[in-house]
């Protein structure tokens, strides 16, 4: 009786422990494509096309100005690059910020 209790324990319990980690676990290339970042953006290493005709420099190609922490306050429209915001302000969460920009700067190839 007792054997059966700890194993269902360790069924329930054991999940429970995980998930955290594997929802705070952004992907990147996740949240970009959810986030309709492709509206404007193509990132050519990653094979990623634009969906529509806004403009919007290619992430590969095109040097970012910005670093992590520069980005993050641009990508909410509350710092400028370049002397003007970002066209759109990011919805999601600052996990999925961080996971997004992390990935964009491990794709960006333009020498600075
Ligand atoms: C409505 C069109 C549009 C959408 C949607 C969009 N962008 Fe942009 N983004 C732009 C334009 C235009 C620029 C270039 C502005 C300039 O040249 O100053 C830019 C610039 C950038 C830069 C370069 C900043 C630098 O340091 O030079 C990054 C990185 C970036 N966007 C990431 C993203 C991410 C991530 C998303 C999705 C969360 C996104 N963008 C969605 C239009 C868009």
């Amino acid at each position: 009786m007792f054997r059966i209790h700890r194993s269902l324990v360790t069924l329930f319990l054991v999940p429970a422990f995980l998930a955290p980690s594997v929802a705070f676990a952004a992907d990147g290339k996740a949240v970009f494509l959810d986030k309709k970042c492709n509206k404007c953006h193509t990132v050519s290493s990653a094979s990623i096309e634009k969906t529509s005709k806004l403009k919007g420099p290619d992430l590969t190609t095109e040097p970012i100005k910005g670093d992590a922490k520069l980005l993050k306050g641009y990508l909410k429209k509350q710092e400028v690059i370049n002397a003007k915001k970002h066209g759109t302000a990011f919805t999601g969460s600052d996990e999925e910020l961080d996971a997004v920009i992390a990935w964009v700067l491990q794709q960006n190839k333009a020498k600075k």
